[in-house]
């Protein structure tokens, strides 16, 4: 079994072996950009301890881990252009750094290349991975297509917003962690326990990354904070806010989530200031504490070694007090 540590740099090595530049420059030099600007990696390294935790060998996916990151950068492209996101991880966003059309067209050369990996190495159950792979790639496209409707939508539930972001986000962590038990040939049973441990740290990922939009050190962070409210987004701190305010202060925050203003600044303050009010901040990590905590119980399910669970422990109670 590999720690955490070994597994990010397991994934670092595979990133600086894998030549991204080819001909025509202008579609991969921003692909090289994002991808060697890192990021946690969080994805593969799931990939790989999932892999692991049932006895398989993380050389049988090493091609794994590289398509399910380049997914994940893939829709990090798209996703900036629907957010009007000017930076991340602490660099301009490829369609700033570029224009619009770069972002969508090395997004899509992203997508495709993520296949192209996967495909490079054979294994028995191929079929059945790629499955996973493409139903999940389906999921966190409808979850951005839910997240979008939710901008122009004023009566979004909190439960409609949960299920958004299990499509989004939730289920690209446990769709990993899910390819690495399939390359290990995990029994079904195993798998579905492992499935939910990746979804309830995927929501509480999701919901940390909305608190750290609001509440966030942009230094840190390394994408620009406020963004969720200027873009009208649902976010759980938003609906939570909505439930907990007074006539006057929901009269505000609907009016201000109806507009979107030049200058959002004097919108963000004064929703963070209703925020703040509330205390809803502390309502959301109670919410994060709690998804931690059944995610825990998910992986206590699964009957292998408690050895063999001990990266994906460490990997949860890392990510449980990330400002990054
Ligand atoms: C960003 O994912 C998109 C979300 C699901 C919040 P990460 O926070 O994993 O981004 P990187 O890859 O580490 O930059
Ligand atoms: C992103 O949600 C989910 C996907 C990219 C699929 P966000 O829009 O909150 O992610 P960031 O904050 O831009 O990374
Ligand atoms: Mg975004
Ligand atoms: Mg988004
Ligand atoms: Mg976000």
């Amino acid at each position: 079994m590999n720690s955490l540590k070994e597994l990010l740099e397991k994934v670092k090595q595979i990133f600086e072996n894998e030549p991204f530049i080819f001909e025509p420059r202008e579609l991969y030099t921003p692909i090289d950009y994002t991808l060697s600007l890192g990021g946690k990696r969080i994805r593969p390294v799931l990939l790989m301890a999932g892999c692991e935790m049932f006895g398989g060998d993380i050389n049988q996916v090493k091609d794994a881990a590289l398509g399910i990151e380049t997914f994940h950068n893939f829709t990090l492209l798209h996703d900036d252009l629907m957010d009007k996101s000017p930076i991340r991880r602490g660099q301009p966003t490829v369609y700033r750094k570029w224009n619009e059309n770069t972002a969508i067209l090395s997004g899509d050369t992203m997508f495709a290349l993520a296949w192209r990996y996967f495909l490079r190495q054979s294994h028995p159950a191929l079929q059945d991975i790629l499955n996973t792979f493409n139903e999940t790639a389906i999921g966190v496209c409808e979850g951005q297509q839910y997240d979008m409707n939710f901008e122009t939508r004023n009566d979004v539930s909190i439960a409609e917003y949960m299920e958004m972001i299990r499509l989004k986000t939730a289920i690209l962590l446990a769709g990993a962690l899910k390819i690495g038990a399939q390359y290990a040939n995990a029994p079904e049973s195993d798998i579905q326990h492992l499935y939910d441990f990746g979804i309830h740290i995927g929501l509480a990922f999701q919901l940390q990354d909305d608190l750290l939009d609001a509440f966030g050190d942009v230094k840190v962070f390394g994408k620009q904070t406020g963004t969720d409210i200027s873009d009208n987004k649902k976010t759980y701190l938003y609906l939570k806010a909505l439930e907990l305010a007074d006539e006057q202060q929901r009269d505000t925050l609907q009016q201000l989530f109806a507009t979107t203003p030049a200058n959002p600044e004097e919108k963000i303050r004064t929703v963070l200031g209703i925020y703040q009010d509330l205390d809803v901040r502390n309502t959301v990590e109670n919410i994060v504490n709690e998804e931690f905590a059944i995610a825990l119980n998910e992986l206590d399910a699964i009957h292998v070694d408690p050895k063999n669970k001990a990266t994906l422990n460490e990997l949860a109670n890392t990510l449980l007090g990330r400002k990054v």
